[in-house]
C-alpha cells in the first residue's frame, strides 16, 4: 500500500530552497511517530536537504542518477515502477516528498498524513493535485500552527 506524509500550507506550499519553509516541532514529531520502523520513500533534492540522518526507518531514495548510490539506503532509479511494484503490497510505503514526487506518487496513495499549516509561509515548491475532495478525514488533531489529519481515499 502507499501512502504519503506531508505538511503544506494554505496555498499547498510545501519548501523553500530545498527545506521546509517552517520550524515546527510538534510537526517533526508527528512525522517520527508515522514513520518509525516504515518503508519511506523520498526524492534525491530532499533526501539530501535532509539536516539529520533519519534513523530507524527503512529509506529509497528516487533518483534518475544512476551514479547517485548513498550509504545506507535504497536508491530507485524508476519511481514508477516502484510504485506499480509496491501499490498492492501489504506493507505500507510511506512517500515522504518532495513536490516532483509527492506530484507523481499521489495516484497511487490510499492513505495520507496531512498536516495543515495554519499560516502561509514563503514558498518555491507546492503539492500541486493534492485535493481535498479526494479523501475523507479519519481523524483529526488541533495544534497551534498546523492541523493534522489522517485521511484515506475516498472510492470512485
Ligand atoms: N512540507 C513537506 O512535508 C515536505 C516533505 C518533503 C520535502 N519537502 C520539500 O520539498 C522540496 C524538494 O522538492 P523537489 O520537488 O525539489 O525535490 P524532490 O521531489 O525531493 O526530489 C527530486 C528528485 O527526485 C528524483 N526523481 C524525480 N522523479 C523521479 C522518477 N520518476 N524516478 C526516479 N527519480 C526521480 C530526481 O533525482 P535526480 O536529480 O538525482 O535524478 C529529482 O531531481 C524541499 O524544499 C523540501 O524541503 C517538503
Amino acid at each position: 500500500m502507499i501512502s504519503f506524509s506531508v505538511a503544506f500550507d494554505p496555498n499547498k506550499g510545501i519548501g523553500i530552497r530545498g527545506a521546509l519553509p517552517w520550524h515546527l516541532k510538534d510537526e517533526l514529531k508527528i512525522f517520527k511517530r508515522n514513520t518509525l520502523y516504515k518503508n519511506i520513500l523520498m526524492g534525491q533534492t530532499t533526501y539530501d536537504g535532509l539536516p539529520r540522518k533519519l534513523a530507524d526507518r527503512y529509506i529509497t531514495v528516487a533518483s534518475i542518477d544512476p551514479s547517485y548510490h548513498p550509504e545506507d539506503v535504497e536508491v530507485t532509479n524508476d519511481l514508477k515502477g516502484f510504485l506499480e511494484e509496491h501499490k498492492d503490497d501489504a506493507t505500507e510505503y510511506i512517500i515522504c516528498g518532495g513536490a516532483s514526487i509527492f506530484n507523481q506518487a499521489y495516484p497511487y496513495a490510499k492513505k495520507a498524513y496531512v498536516s495543515f499549516v495554519k499560516e502561509a509561509y514563503e514558498v518555491d515548491t507546492w503539492f500541486n493535485v493534492f485535493e481535498m475532495e479526494d479523501w475523507e478525514v479519519v481523524t483529526e488533531e488541533d495544534h497551534p500552527d498546523f492541523i493534522y489529519r489522517e485521511l484515506i481515499r475516498k472510492e470512485k
